[in-house]
């Protein structure tokens, strides 16, 4: 498999389609796989209710739960019942709300001593699942990664001029500062880490979106624009935030 170059770019005309269209493909992907499904989420705002509508019929009852192991493309390093946890926001938008076996969930050890540590001991337990210490072009980690757009171009917590943005042999870095403030360290996927994946799916909701969205599809050099998957790599965004040159896509989206 090698890297797809052209994203697929699917507009929807308001975020209730985008939740709508988000989940589809997403019971889709899993419907692909006839063993174990491996995905990775995204934390933020955007896709909260897309988690609340998985835990909704016919979702709830239909999807294989059983089969699917949940990781985090990235978490900010505090315990799961802050309000800032990712895992915490996952788990109670739908984790919680379904019979999934714990052992299914796997969220990042923000219990360890430093974002560091829990960078490594994540690593570990990534390459645990996967199998192998290397990646794979031809053995994708992942069936689905899902990635949100900050309006600084960072995407998980990889973000613009940080050192993260060139690792190339690490899974999962610790990342203690960052532009942002008030900034909480974080821990992050690593590029090649979320590349190796059957389809990277980002979704993007909101006006406020627009001018980051346009900088990044027109290739200037911020994080979101060095995501690439060795599958495939489709931006879902609404209305609001695709840029005008992208019309709401027709039919079956
Ligand atoms: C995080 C995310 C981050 C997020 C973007 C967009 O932990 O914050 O993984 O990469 O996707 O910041 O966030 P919103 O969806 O809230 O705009």
């Amino acid at each position: 498999m090698v890297p797809n170059k052209q994203p697929e770019i699917v507009v929807a005309p308001d975020l209730p389609t985008l939740v709508e269209t988000a989940v589809k493909r997403i019971a889709a992907r899993v419907a692909k796989a006839d063993s174990t499904v491996a995905i990775c989420l995204t934390g933020g705002s955007t896709p909260k209710p897309i988690y609340q509508r998985l835990a909704t019929k016919p979702y709830r009852s239909e999807l294989p739960w059983h089969r699917i192991h949940w990781f985090w493309g990235d978490e900010r390093f505090v315990p799961p019942e802050d309000e800032r946890s990712n895992a915490g926001m996952a788990r109670a938008a739908f984790l919680d709300r379904l019979r999934i076996p714990h052992a299914n969930i796997h969220p990042m050890p923000t219990s360890a001593p430093n974002a560091h540590e829990a960078a490594l001991q994540y690593e570990i337990e990534l390459k645990h699942f996967y199998g192998a210490d290397r990646l794979d072009p031809e053995r994708p980690l992942f069936d689905l990664v899902l990635l949100g757009l900050g309006s600084d171009g960072h995407t998980a917590s990889l973000f613009p001029g940080g050192p993260a943005l060139s690792e190339e042999h690490r899974w999962v870095v610790g990342i203690e500062q960052a532009g942002l403030a008030p900034f909480v360290p974080r821990v992050s996927l690593t590029f090649p880490a979320l590349a190796a994946t059957r389809e990277m799916m980002f979704l993007v909701s909101g006006q406020d979106k627009r001018g980051v969205v346009e900088r990044v599809l027109s290739g200037q050099d911020l994080p979101a624009a060095r995501a690439h998957a060795i599958g495939h790599l489709v931006w879902l965004m609404d209305r609001g935030a695709a840029p005008e040159a992208y019309p709401v896509s027709s039919g079956e989206i």
